[in-house]
């Protein structure tokens, strides 16, 4: 037995490339975590989007708090060992009746980081389901290389690039990520994974937290990470400050610095200068 995770789940991780569901808020507080976001929007009115879709663990105390949860932490740690850090964030939002989807994909594709000990916790705020547009994960294909994927810059598709798997995906292998509020799954940065529009009259909104063992580079650029738990004895990474209040100064410059990294990494060989809106 781990922390959080059994070794059954634990082995279920290794051998499939992902482990859920995974319960870590109550219903309740994952509504909490909706209304902090939703009262953001609510003043500025429209929803979350560009650059603050990422990264948002260093402009709100709230999603700080997220990444920094202990049952969150207590699985990862399960998974990657006692030394992390939080290498990004990204709300993965379908509003009501969107076509906004996510082609199949492997994360690891622009990602630059090596070894590939990356392990995505992608947190449930509101229910995800398959009329929602839920992840689907292609069992076990964590252990195929790395796919040539090509870039589509498709308008509704979520992902950075529009990046897609350039080779047929058997889409009757994958498996439905069914999460109530507050439940979470684990993920592999090299599983096959992708996702459809959402077809009811509410939002689904999802976290993606992604967190490496301080032991993984960055083989692009010299970027920046979140030291979330125990020591870090290879300092492949600046350290970002933990915001004060939500939206301060020092939290926007600390935000915008890391930001620019992150998009010359995974829009390397573009034009590209931000975070697709
Ligand atoms: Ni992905």
């Amino acid at each position: 037995m781990g922390r959080m995770l059994s070794d059954e789940a634990v082995a279920g991780y290794h051998r499939d490339g992902f482990y859920f569901p995974v319960p870590v808020l109550t219903g309740e507080e994952a509504a909490g975590y909706r209304r902090h976001l939703e009262s953001h929007e609510a003043k500025t009115g429209h929803p979350l989007q560009g650059n603050w879709r990422h990264k948002a663990h260093l402009l709100f105390t709230w999603v700080d708090e997220l990444v920094h949860h202990p049952k969150i932490l207590d699985a990862v740690e399960d998974l990657i060992g006692p030394d992390i850090l939080c290498w990004t964030t990204n709300f993965f939002i379908k509003e009501a009746s969107n076509p906004g989807f996510v082609s199949w994909h492997q994360d690891a594709t622009y990602w630059g980081l090596e070894p590939d000990d990356v392990v995505t916790a992608w947190v449930a705020l509101t229910d995800a389901t398959p009329e929602n547009g839920y992840m689907q994960f292609l069992h076990g294909s964590h252990k195929t290389e790395q796919l040539p994927h090509v870039d589509t810059f498709h308008k509704d598709n979520l992902l950075s690039r529009g990046q897609e798997i350039a080779v047929e995906v058997d889409k009757s292998k994958g498996v439905g990520i069914a999460l109530k509020a507050g439940e979470m799954s684990l993920h592999h940065i090299k599983l096959v994974h992708g996702s459809e529009p959402n077809r009811t009259s509410d939002r689904r909104i999802g976290l993606a937290i992604r967190y490496i063992p301080t032991y993984v580079r960055q083989t692009k650029v010299r970027d920046a990470a979140t030291l979330v738990r125990g020591t870090d004895k290879f300092h492949n990474f600046d350290y970002e400050p933990r915001p004060a209040a939500d939206l301060d100064e020092a939290a926007l410059k600390a935000h915008a610095d890391s930001v620019a990294r992150q998009v010359k990494a995974l829009y390397a060989g573009t034009e590209k200068q931000e975070f697709r809106a």
